[in-house]
């Protein structure tokens, strides 16, 4: 590792071979089907290992693959150690764990402990009565004056309480109804924890990354949240609770004891709080993702809409850079199943799609940090328009739906779940031409983007200058510069409505990356910083360019020197 900073801290046994990294991330349900029959699969995924190499990333994360009744597509489990029979079984998936590793690829899985299925054998046992060994597994409380223990709102679904007529109690779920919260404050769940993390790490995956991690302590007595805030009211007293340093201290001894690194979801995490699980005596995390890039064009979450502004989007991107820096380390990415498509969002996906969806690639790539790349981006898949709500899958898109704007035509209220909904995430993957964009061989479980016979793996390895190829591009030069891994970053032209421009410099050696956000030609200028410098193109999403203009969505990476002849000065 070089000399720069690697974040080691004292008692740090984790590796940190995780900062050199790039991660791709699969969502089971719709990368690849191996067995025909709609759904894809572990089988499928095998068969795409050596494309998923090729693109130059050093890692897998897979979104949930255990067996689960889907209520929220994986994120509620059934059994932590086992395969979905819908994906294969664990024989298949240790069959793709090793050719992965021959191939160089790390695995990680997620850890979805902050709540269970419904359908788990622990929660089937804790609502039966309130004295056997799994009741105080969940959050259960009694009916308060005669309605809810508090006024929590779930993120998912309704409010977060659900009556449990067995025990004549309420229990908890800050996501979905089939989603009953763990009560992490019980050692025995916590037990049950470690248990399913040694489970993996002794199989051979090389970490986790650990769901909405930063919500599993809920305050003593779960005091009421403000009425007035629309969404996740009661975040205050379940957000960075009382416990959560030390729970998650417990994981991280498990985590010590093996050649892995933990990645936590960190939903409305701050630098400051992010920092007090990435740093210190009591470092508990490796990485953390945060959300507050992917509010540029919305507030909150993606449902509550606003105008994309790219002064907030760089304010966010420098934040974390600048606050990290030298303290931490920063994960990098701008698509998961959770988002919808990003070129769709901060892009056009309709007169720039190859455009725009380079250029959103290089805006992030080349920041400090370890990148995740989300199945599909690396073609600009863009979000699917569906007809009416009942053809969505997904529990928030429906309950967005139902519960807000119900006053509005129907018509607007589909255009907002357009704009929002997971589900443009989630169609299958389109790989070629062929009927059902070659996901499968039978008709797919959800709805293939119709624009598949365009945009597909199989069109984009043909052209140069594909999205597909110049996501290649830009982690292969990732790859090979020491700048790119480890230098320190710098932010220009800051209130710029349309340029993002950004410096990356280490051991004396610089880039400049420079991202147009305008859908026309712009002048552009090199900040005074450059006055004696000389740049070198190494990247450019356009195979020509004229100097002082930014064509549409254009983007350029420089290799800076210095010269002293400023006549000479020129990028
Ligand atoms: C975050 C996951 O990414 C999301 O898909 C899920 O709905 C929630 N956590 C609840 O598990």
């Amino acid at each position: 590792m070089p000399g720069a900073f690697t974040g080691r801290s004292k008692g740090d046994a984790v590796k940190d071979w995780y900062k050199a990294m790039a991660f791709y991330q699969i969502w089971i349900r719709s990368f690849y089907d191996g067995n025909n029959d709609g759904i894809g699969d572990l089988y499928g995924v095998y068969e795409k290992l050596e494309y998923i190499k090729s693109l130059g990333v050093d890692g897998i994360w897979f979104s949930p693959l255990y067996p689960s009744p889907n209520a929220d597509y994986g994120y509620d489990i059934s059994d932590y150690k086992n395969i979905h029979s819908d994906y294969g079984d664990l024989d298949i998936f240790k069959k793709v764990l090793d050719r992965a590793h021959e191939l160089g690829l790390k695995v990680i899985m997620d850890l979805v402990i902050n709540h269970t299925s419904d359908e788990h054998p622990w929660f089937i046992k804790s609502r039966q009565s309130r004295n056997n060994p799994y009741s105080d597994y969940y959050i259960w409380r009694d009916a308060k004056h005669g309605k809810l223990p508090n006024n929590w709102d779930s993120l998912l679904e309704g409010k977060a309480w659900e009556y449990c007529p067995e025990r004549g109690q309420y229990y908890l779920h800050l996501f979905a109804k089939k989603q009953p919260d763990l009560n992490m404050d019980n050692p025995a769940v916590r037990e049950e924890v470690k248990s399913i993390m040694r489970f993996w790490l002794d199989m051979g995956v090389d970490g986790f990354r650990e769901d909405v991690i930063n919500f599993i302590s809920k305050a003593d007595g779960l005091p009421n949240g403000n009425p007035f805030i629309p969404v996740a009211n009661g975040m205050p007293y379940y957000k960075d609770g009382p416990h959560i340093h030390e729970y998650l201290g417990e994981f991280r001894q498990v985590a010590e004891e093996y050649d892995c690194f933990l990645l936590g979801e960190g939903p409305m995490t701050t630098t400051r709080s992010a920092l007090s699980y990435l740093t210190g005596r009591h470092k508990t995390l490796d990485l953390m993702f945060h959300f507050e890039h992917m509010m540029a064009d919305c507030f909150m979450t993606e449902y509550i809409r606003r105008p994309f502004s790219l002064v907030k989007l760089k304010k966010a991107f420098s934040k974390w850079q600048y606050e990290l820096e030298g303290r931490a380390w920063n994960t990098l990415y701008l698509e998961n199943h959770d988002h919808p498509r990003i070129i769709s969002r901060y892009g056009d996906d309709k007169r720039f799609h190859r455009e725009s969806g380079t250029m959103l690639a290089a805006c992030y790539l080349f920041q400090q940090g370890t990148p995740f790349i989300y199945q599909g981006q690396e073609i600009g898949m863009t979000n699917i328009r569906l007809s009416s709500i009942e053809q969505y899958a997904d529990v928030s898109s429906k309950n967005n739906y139902y519960r807000f704007h119900t006053k509005d035509p129907v018509t607007k209220r589909l255009e907002r779940i357009y704009a929002s909904s997971r589900d443009s995430a989630r169609t299958p993957m389109q790989w070629d031409r062929s009927a059902h964009a070659g996901f499968s061989k039978v008709k797919p479980w959800f709805y293939v983007n119709p624009n598949y016979r365009k945009i597909n793996v199989k069109s984009e390895e043909a052209d140069e200058y594909s999205i597909l190829n110049f996501y290649r591009k830009c982690l292969a030069y990732r790859k090979r510069s020491k700048v790119v891994l480890w230098g320190t970053y710098k932010e220009y032209c800051r209130t710029d409505n349309y340029i993002y421009m950004y410096e990356r410099s280490y051991r004396g050696k610089k880039i400049l990356v420079v991202c147009s956000f305008a859908d026309h030609n712009i002048r552009w200028r090199l900040p005074r910083a450059f006055a004696h410098s000389r740049g070198k193109l190494v990247l450019c999403n356009y195979p020509v360019h004229t100097p002082h203009t930014l064509a549409p969505y254009e983007a350029r990476v420089y290799e800076i020197r210095n010269v002293k002849d400023k006549a000479n000065n020129r990028l």
